[in-house]
């Protein structure tokens, strides 16, 4: 059968991830997919020695993917807000099916993304933009798809929960920790959005317009991060039987729909105050299914290669099915609507 085209943007962390998971399990994506998924052209700034380029059509600029009639579906991976915006609506304009794995694009300009990809048929999928490798996204709109979500609470930000761990566990300086998870790629490219909460809070955005179906509203969350958290506070918690924890929360309450992300006290004895590392974990409560707990690795080159190409795989069945059922953005019915009371 025809194989689906892949235009790859971004060959840094999950760029690189992405483009090696791809090719060494081609042919088990294959036989998942229904059809060969292939790597048609790269588009980089610079070289990842982790690659192995040998016969890929390369570019740097980034808009010739776009605009590239060989590629059926471009993956956004160069981040950040602007450039990635323009890039993406470029690619939906040009018929393409769109998978990205930044959080801040989505929730900031997902509405438009979404209200463009429907005008124009194609899918846009975002599995890889929260939670790393942990299959979140999925579950809240496929598997949970029954239910009345009630409330959302996770650890989020792997790089945070990286942090916290390391200052607890061998009581280290935040600064000294935080350029560890740099060198391990787990940051963003500007670290503020991990360590003040953005990155969290963009995270709990587009969780919350998918367990509730309202609009992406991320200036409406309350985002408070690690910053000032010291080696003090950390060791005063761990005193009195509580671990901190940087939590993203969204629940339904009287007034509303609640967003909030910020440092927590949470008891020892609770799950999310075990989950370590780069870890996330996130607790879902779904008023037929109760509570449900998801957990992996939320940051990193493979496990966030492993949402991306979960994403190509959906949009590969889709498209050879011609079912449109998995298309992300309906879960978006709100879209300009009903805003939740937020
Ligand atoms: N900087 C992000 C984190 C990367 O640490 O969670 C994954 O979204």
């Amino acid at each position: 059968m025809k194989p689906v085209r892949v235009g790859i943007c971004g060959l840094g962390t999950v760029g690189g991830g992405t483009f090696n998971v791809l090719t060494r399990n081609a042919d088990e994506i294959a036989r998942r997919a229904g059809r060969p998924i292939v790597i048609e052209q790269v588009a980089h700034r610079s070289l990842n020695p982790e690659c192995d380029l040998t016969g890929i059509q390369t570019t740097t600029d980034v808009f010739e993917v776009a605009r590239n009639p060989d590629v059926d579906v471009l993956v956004e991976l160069v981040g950040g807000y602007e450039l990635a915006r323009e890039l993406v609506l470029t690619a939906i304009a040009n018929g393409k099916h769109v998978v990205t794995a930044n959080k801040a694009l989505i929730a900031v300009h997902g509405n438009e993304i979404f209200q463009a990809a429907h005008e124009q048929g194609v899918i846009v999928a975002f599995e890889a933009a929260v939670a790393g490798g942990i299959p979140v996204i999925k579950s809240l709109r496929e598997g949970l798809g029954a239910n009345r979500i009630e409330w959302v609470a996770g650890i989020i930000n792997g790089t945070g929960n990286y942090i916290l761990t390391h200052m607890r566990s061998e009581g280290r300086a935040f600064e000294d920790v935080l350029a560890e998870a740099q060198a391990l790629g787990y940051a963003e490219a500007d670290p503020t959005f991990d360590v003040e909460g953005i990155d969290a809070a963009h995270k709990l955005t587009i969780l919350a317009s998918i367990a509730y179906g309202v609009p992406l509203q991320f200036e409406k969350a309350f985002t408070e991060g690690i910053s000032r958290v010291t080696a003090e506070d950390v060791e005063q918690a761990d005193n009195l039987g509580y671990t901190i924890k940087h939590l993203g929360i969204s629940k339904r309450t009287d007034a509303g729909l609640e967003l909030r992300v910020h440092p927590t006290l949470i008891p020892k004895e609770r799950l999310l105050a075990n989950v370590h590392g780069v870890k996330n974990a996130i607790a879902i409560m779904g008023d037929a299914v109760g509570p449900t707990l998801y957990y992996g690795a939320g940051a990193g080159a493979e496990p966030t290669a492993s949402a991306v190409v979960a994403d190509l795989l959906d949009v590969a069945r889709d498209i050879t099915t011609d079912h449109h059922y998995r298309v992300p953005y309906l879960a978006f019915s709100g879209i300009g609507d009903d805003d939740g009371g937020m």
